[in-house]
């Protein structure tokens, strides 16, 4: 007998496929949802994927067929990050709405076929910008859109990633521009797109710097992977994944089917995207912004202020550190140019990224949920913090400043 939820299929069964779509969505939303089919195009991980998840599921490594065969209404895009595109214009061309994993698309191309295929098809595309639902997120936003710090006119934001987080994105696709962009785009998507919410306005013009110097050929020695590596005892970044069994049981065997190993060396001579980058970009409603992104820290988290014509917002985002700080709340401190200081508490919420998973669920598969801080993201938005992450990319690389909007409509 058929019900009234919303029928979901998932593409792309690595851990965040299986993980926040696969086992939690349906979870926090289980009387608006439904996951009637998985694809992949790793069998082997396709079929762990399903043994985990159980359930009537119509699976299938042909994406096709899975969507024959489930009829999905949303189909959620957890694909590595260059193949979204693709598989997204498929489903709005189906008929499906998609929700997508960030970032959208990794180059101003296919950020621009998705908008046209939004267009011309009538569906709808979310993109999946959990950091927007984490409750410090949401009230920064309230603070700065109620004028407390008067007419906001610049931004220092710099994220921090440790070497366990931030050396994750060197054994994997992600160390390749060609799949992930580079993390301006990976990453910095995230960052991108809560700067342009919080400042609401569009992102136009950036000058960005980026370089290696810490993984890659920065290296003493190398290895193919952690697994058979002769350095292991004497490297930093040794990761022994079969300490985590569901790690173990989605990557190790079913590397076998496409050679891709969840533990490759960091330090491999071919790896082309930064792990030290900065950039300044310049808002329509001319605020500037000033941003970086370094992924071998001995800290965690991010450093945050607004300045304003009658005011500064400040956060320190501690996540990970050797020191004592707060945990499972931040703090915000607002300063008035009157000298007037409020100290703001926000506590984390339950789930993924600091609470942010869970209400993303609900604001994107409860239909009568509100979203009165415009929370929800589209296909724009998705594509405004892609290409900001393509132009610094492009200004690292040629040393230029980079229009931002202009990529809307073409690559010149
Ligand atoms: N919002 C967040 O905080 C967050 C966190 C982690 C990952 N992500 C995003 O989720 C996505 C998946 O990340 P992951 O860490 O699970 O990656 P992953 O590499 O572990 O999994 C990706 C899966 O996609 C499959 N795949 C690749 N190309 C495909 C294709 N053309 N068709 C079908 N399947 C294909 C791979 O076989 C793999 O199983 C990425 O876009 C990533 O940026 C978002």
């Amino acid at each position: 007998m058929g019900t009234n939820k919303r029928r979901v299929a998932i593409v792309g069964t690595g851990h965040r496929g299986v993980g926040t779509w696969g086992r939690d969505a349906p979870a926090t939303c289980a009387d608006e949802i439904e996951l009637v089919g998985l694809s992949d195009t790793n069998p082997a991980r396709l079929a762990v994927a399903r043994d985990r998840l159980g359930g009537n599921l119509a699976v299938s490594t042909d994406l096709d067929r899975m969507l024959a065969e489930a009829r999905p209404h949303t189909l959620l895009v957890c694909t590595r990050d260059d193949t979204h595109a693709d598989i997204i214009v498929k489903a709005l061309e189906a008929g499906i709405d998609v929700v997508s994993e960030k970032p959208m698309a990794t180059t101003a191309a296919d950020c621009r076929r998705i908008l046209e295929a939004e267009r011309r098809t009538g569906r709808k595309v979310n993109v999946a910008f959990n950091y927007r639902f984490a409750p410090t997120s949401r009230k920064i936003r309230e603070l700065l859109a109620g004028g407390r710090i008067g007419t906001v006119t610049s931004c220092d934001f710099h994220w921090y990633l440790d070497t366990v987080h931030g050396a994750d994105y060197f054994r994997r696709w992600h160390a390749y521009k060609r799949h992930s962009g580079s993390l301006f785009v990976h990453k910095a998507t995230h960052h991108f797109d809560l700067l342009n919410w919080w400042i609401d306005a569009d992102p136009v013009q950036v000058f960005a710097q980026g370089a290696l110097r810490k993984y890659g050929a920065n290296g003493p020695f190398r290895g193919a992977r952690c697994k058979t590596c002769p350095h292991a005892g004497e490297c930093e970044f040794y990761f022994d994944m079969g300490k985590s069994e569901w790690l173990e049981s989605l990557y190790e065997a079913p590397a076998a089917e496409d050679g891709y190993v969840r533990d490759a060396c960091v330090y491999r001579e071919d790896i082309d995207i930064y792990d030290t980058m900065s950039a300044t970009i310049r808002y329509a409603n001319d605020v500037q912004v000033s941003y970086s992104l370094n992924a071998y820290l001995p800290v965690e988290g991010y450093h945050l202020a607004f300045n304003g014509t009658h005011g500064r917002l400040e956060v320190r985002m501690f996540e990970r550190q050797a020191f004592d700080a707060p945990s499972g709340r931040d703090e915000i401190l607002l300063l008035g140019t009157d000298r007037s200081v409020e100290r703001i508490t926000v506590d984390h919420g339950p789930g993924g990224h600091f609470g942010g998973d869970p209400l993303l669920h609900r604001s994107l598969f409860e239909p009568q949920a509100e979203d009165p801080a415009g929370q929800r993201a589209g296909a724009r938005a998705g594509a405004l913090s892609v290409l900001t992450g393509v132009a610094a990319t492009r200004s690292a690389e040629t040393g230029k400043a980079v229009d931002i909007l202009p990529l809307l409509d073409s690559d010149a």
